[in-house]
C-alpha cells in the first residue's frame, strides 16, 4: 500500500498486527470520547497564515535539558514497543538517535534498559511509574541513571489502569485471552515470523531484570493493576526528586493547578497529557487543556504535550498551543509497527518536511518562535 501519512501506517499496521495488539494500542478507555477529542481538538485548530514574510532559512532545532535536538519531537513512552516489531525498542531508539531527537523508555518496555541503552548512541530519556514496590522503583532508577539517562519522565497519571474495553473484546485481556491471542497470531503470518518468533524474550524486560526471572505477559494488565499505586500523594515522593540527580518531567498534567504543584514539586518539566485518553475518559482533549496550562506555567519549566499528533501540522498546532515540545506515540508505533526503524524515520522525515511547509506558510523561522501568535482568531 501506498505511505504517506501516519494514518496510512495505521492502516498498514492494522492488516500486519494480531487485532489484541492493534487494538491495544489504537484503543483508549471507556467511550473513547477523550481519546477521538483529542485528534478532533488539535485538528480543529486553525492556524493564521502568513505571506511574504522571508522564511527561507528554516530552524527547526531546540534546546532541552542542555542538550540540542534535531526537531520538536520526542518519542513518548510506550508500554510493549517490543510487541509490534522485533525488539522494537531497540529499533525505535535507533531511529531516535538518528534522527536526534529524544527516545523515551517505558517502564514496560518489553526491552531492558541494558539491551536498548547498548544500542543507543546518546542518552535515552527514562520514563517510571508510581509503583507499589519502592525498591523496584529505586533498583530502576539506579539502573538508568548508571547507563547515562539523565531525564527521567515521571508518569502520574495512572495510579489505576483505565478501563479499557476494547481489550476484552480483542483477547488482550479477559479469560479466554492466551488462546485467542495465539489463533490471532497464527491469522498474521508475517508478525508471527518476525516478532512472535524471533522477537523474543517477550516479557517486560525491567521488572525481569529486578526480580531476576522472566516477567512473562500473559497477564500484562493484572501486572498493572496489581502494582500501581493509588494511594499515592505529591509528599510521598519527595524521595524521588531528593534522590534522582538528574532532570525530571512529570507526564500527565491537564489542570493548571497540577502543572503549579509540579513546578513547586521541582520538576523540571511537564507533559500534558491524558495519557493518550486511556484513563478519564470525559478529561479535556490536551488541546483544550494546554493553553490554560501554558499560562500557568509557561517559561518556568518546559512543557511538552501529547494525544492527538499525526502530522507535523499537529505538531506546530501543539507549539501554538504552548508547548515547548511534542511527544509522539501511537504515531511512530504504527510506523514501527510496518516498517521497523525504517519506518519511524520515514514517519519522521514526513513530519519535518511538513512542519518545514507550515513555518514558510506561517512566516516563521524558527520553532521556537511558534506561540498563540500564530493562532487564526
Ligand atoms: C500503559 O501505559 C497503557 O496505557 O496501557
Amino acid at each position: 500500500m501506498i505511505i504517506s501519512s501516519a494514518t496510512d501506517f495505521r492502516e498498514a499496521a492494522r492488516r500486519r498486527l494480531p487485532p489484541f495488539l492493534f487494538h491495544y494500542l489504537d484503543g483508549g478507555a471507556g467511550a473513547e470520547q477523550t481519546l477521538r477529542s483529542n485528534v478532533d481538538d488539535l485538528q480543529a485548530v486553525r492556524l493564521r497564515q502568513r505571506v511574504l514574510r522571508g522564511s527561507e532559512q528554516l530552524d527547526l532545532g531546540v534546546k532541552w535539558f542542555g542538550r540540542e535536538y534535531a526537531l520538536p519531537i520526542a518519542l513518548a513512552p510506550v508500554g510493549l514497543t517490543g510487541m509490534y516489531a522485533r525488539r522494537g525498542e531497540v529499533q525505535a531508539v535507533r531511529a531516535a538517535c538518528h534522527r536526534n531527537i529524544p527516545f523515551i523508555q517505558s517502564t514496560v518496555s518489553v526491552c531492558p534498559l541494558s539491551e536498548v541503552a547498548a544500542q543507543a548512541s546518546k542518552p535515552i530519556w527514562f520514563q517510571l511509574y508510581v509503583l507499589k514496590d519502592r525498591g523496584f522503583m529505586r533498583d530502576v532508577m539506579r539502573r538508568a541513571w548508571e547507563l547515562g539517562s539523565t531525564t527521567l519522565v515521571f508518569t502520574v497519571d495512572m495510579p489505576v489502569p483505565g478501563a479499557r474495553y476494547r481489550d476484552a473484546h480483542s483477547g488482550m485481556s479477559g479469560p479466554n485471552g492466551p488462546l485467542r491471542r495465539v489463533l490471532q497470531a497464527m491469522t498474521r503470518p508475517r508478525w508471527a515470523w518476525d516478532v512472535g518468533l524471533f522477537g523474543r524474550p517477550h516479557d517486560l524486560g525491567n521488572i525481569s531484570a529486578y526480580r531476576g526471572n522472566a516477567t512473562g505477559l500473559a497477564d500484562y494488565i493484572g501486572w498493572l493493576g496489581a502494582n500501581f499505586d493509588p494511594g499515592i500523594a505529591w509528599q510521598d515522593l519527595q524521595w524521588i526528586r531528593d534522590e534522582w540527580q538528574g532532570r525530571l518531567v512529570i507526564k500527565g498534567i491537564l489542570d493548571p493547578e497540577d502543572a503549579r504543584d509540579a513546578l513547586a514539586f521541582g520538576a523540571d518539566g511537564i507533559v500534558v497529557s491524558n495519557h493518550g485518553g486511556r484513563q478519564l475518559d470525559g478529561a479535556p482533549s490536551s488541546a483544550h487543556a494546554l493553553p490554560s496550562i501554558a499560562e500557568a506555567v509557561k517559561g518556568q519549566m518546559t512543557i511538552f504535550a501529547d494525544g492527538g499528533v499525526r502530522t507535523g501540522t499537529d505538531v506546530f498546532r501543539m507549539l501554538a498551543l504552548g508547548a515547548d515540545g511534542v511527544l509522539i506515540g501511537r504515531a511512530f508505533v504504527y510506523a514501527l509497527a510496518t516498517q521497523g526503524q525504517a519506518g519511524v524515520e520515514r514517519l519522521l522525515a514526513i513530519m519535518e518536511k511538513d512542519l518545514r511547509t507550515n513555518m514558510v506558510l506561517t512566516g516563521v523561522q524558527s520553532v521556537r518562535e511558534i506561540g498563540p501568535h500564530l493562532l487564526a482568531r
